[in-house]
């Protein structure tokens, strides 16, 4: 079988941002890149502040958060009123657990492709109130169909108190059929908080089609971002139950006012913000996605035909618009959180390429981003040199 052809170059898109030219930057997906237009104007409003920090935070600036708040919030498809920021998706995801007032016995509900940080907060959430929490497996080849089903069976109702799916997974690039997992939740009487992480920029779904009770999703990945920038948003009958993690001179604003406030921060970031996105529609939207979406593609078959993975053999994301991708590594490898830190440094260093790896289920597994300031020789580089790497162990 022949590989598919990589999409055509972004003409530029590399000059947008300040990233290292001596290094393929192939993981996108875990911190992101900020363009250098956004970290401009960051450092504009950083000017501003340090010209007057009194003024800065006294006068205007909840209402300037306000503003960037609802312009993220169109950007997303969320309502405005029920959209609220904060620092990230894992503080996000905070928000919500806290807020849910568990008791002894209640019970979380989540998958195996859940976000690691996502469910230490879980389990230090159910050892602080007495609730218990519950993996649902899901194997990696499942259908959405199945994807649905596992969820609708997993779920008691009356004792699951809250069910987190993510929308797009971190450590198997999956896209979840969210909307639907959505409607079965709701049909068996359980919230439900979708870590939707990766979704602003890269995916076309609107927060509200998605119908989640909380929705979760930064910003500071592919929708261009400075880091420290997520939005939380709540349906109508949670908001004035939502608490933030910090309480402080807002909280009887009422909500969503009280849970960005958390003193003295710098909030810069989420007002510059919407360059991020004027970034990404400069180069247009749709063009973007369908660029990473191919090129992740392309890098995700050429290193899998270099590691000897059948094409039938490599993880199919779930969507045309995923722009992240898995490929098998050889049984053995990576399989535990330490080797795979140890393996993705070690391709940093010796490769001078990062990406990410994740042990998963016993199966250890790297995953390459598509982003506009990728070429398709970053992958082939990659591809020529890995498997050398992987046999010198
Ligand atoms: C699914 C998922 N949830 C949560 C996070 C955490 O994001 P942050 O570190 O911005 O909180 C990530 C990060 O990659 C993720 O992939």
């Amino acid at each position: 079988m022949t590989v598919p052809q990589p999409p055509e170059p972004i003409p530029g898109a590399r000059l947008l941002f300040s990233l290292d030219p001596s290094v393929s930057h192939l993981n996108h997906g875990s911190f992101g890149a900020v363009p250098i237009a956004v970290q401009r104007a960051q450092q504009r409003l950083r000017d501003e502040m340090e010209a007057n920090p009194l003024r800065f935070f006294t006068q205007g600036l909840v209402d300037r958060i306000a503003h960037a708040r609802r312009h993220l919030a169109a950007f997303l498809g969320a309502d405005p009123d029920g959209t609220t920021l904060v620092g990230n998706a894992t503080a996000g995801a905070a928000v919500v657990l806290q807020s849910l007032a568990l008791r002894p016995g209640d019970e979380i509900v989540t998958t195996d492709h859940g976000y690691g940080a996502v469910a230490l907060s879980v389990a230090r959430e159910c050892a602080r109130t007495g609730a218990v929490s519950r993996t649902l497996p899901v194997p990696l080849t499942a259908t959405d169909e199945e994807v649905v089903e596992i969820v609708r069976d997993g779920l008691r109702p009356g004792r699951t108190k809250l069910l987190i799916v993510d929308q797009l997974t971190s450590p198997t690039a999956r896209l979840f059929p969210t909307a639907a997992i959505v409607a079965v939740a709701r049909e068996r009487g359980v919230p439900v908080l979708v870590d939707a992480a990766h979704a602003p920029g890269m995916l076309p779904a609107t927060v509200a089609s998605v119908g989640a009770d909380f929705w979760v999703g930064n910003l500071h990945k592919w929708a261009y971002a400075p880091r420290g920038t997520a939005a939380l948003v709540v349906a109508p009958p949670w908001r004035e139950r939502i608490q933030p993690l910090v309480v402080s001179w807002e909280q009887d604003s009422g909500f969503p006012v009280r849970v960005e406030w958390q003193a003295t921060l710098d909030y810069t970031g989420w007002l510059a913000a919407p360059v991020g996105l004027f970034t990404l529609r400069s180069l247009g939207v749709d063009r973007v996605r369908a660029h990473n979406a191919a090129l992740a593609a392309y890098g995700q078959r050429v290193v899998g035909d270099a590691l000897g993975v059948a094409p039938e053999r490599l993880p199919e994301p779930g969507g045309p618009a995923v722009a992240m991708r898995l490929v098998p590594l050889p049984p053995g490898v990576a399989t535990t959180l330490d080797a795979a830190r140890e393996l993705r440094a070690r391709i940093a260093d010796r490769l001078s390429a990062e990406v990410s790896i994740a042990g998963w289920n016993g199966r250890g597994y790297l995953r390459l981003c598509g982003q506009v300031y990728n070429t398709p020789d970053e992958y082939d580089r990659l591809a020529v040199r890995l498997p050398t790497l992987l046999a010198q162990g």
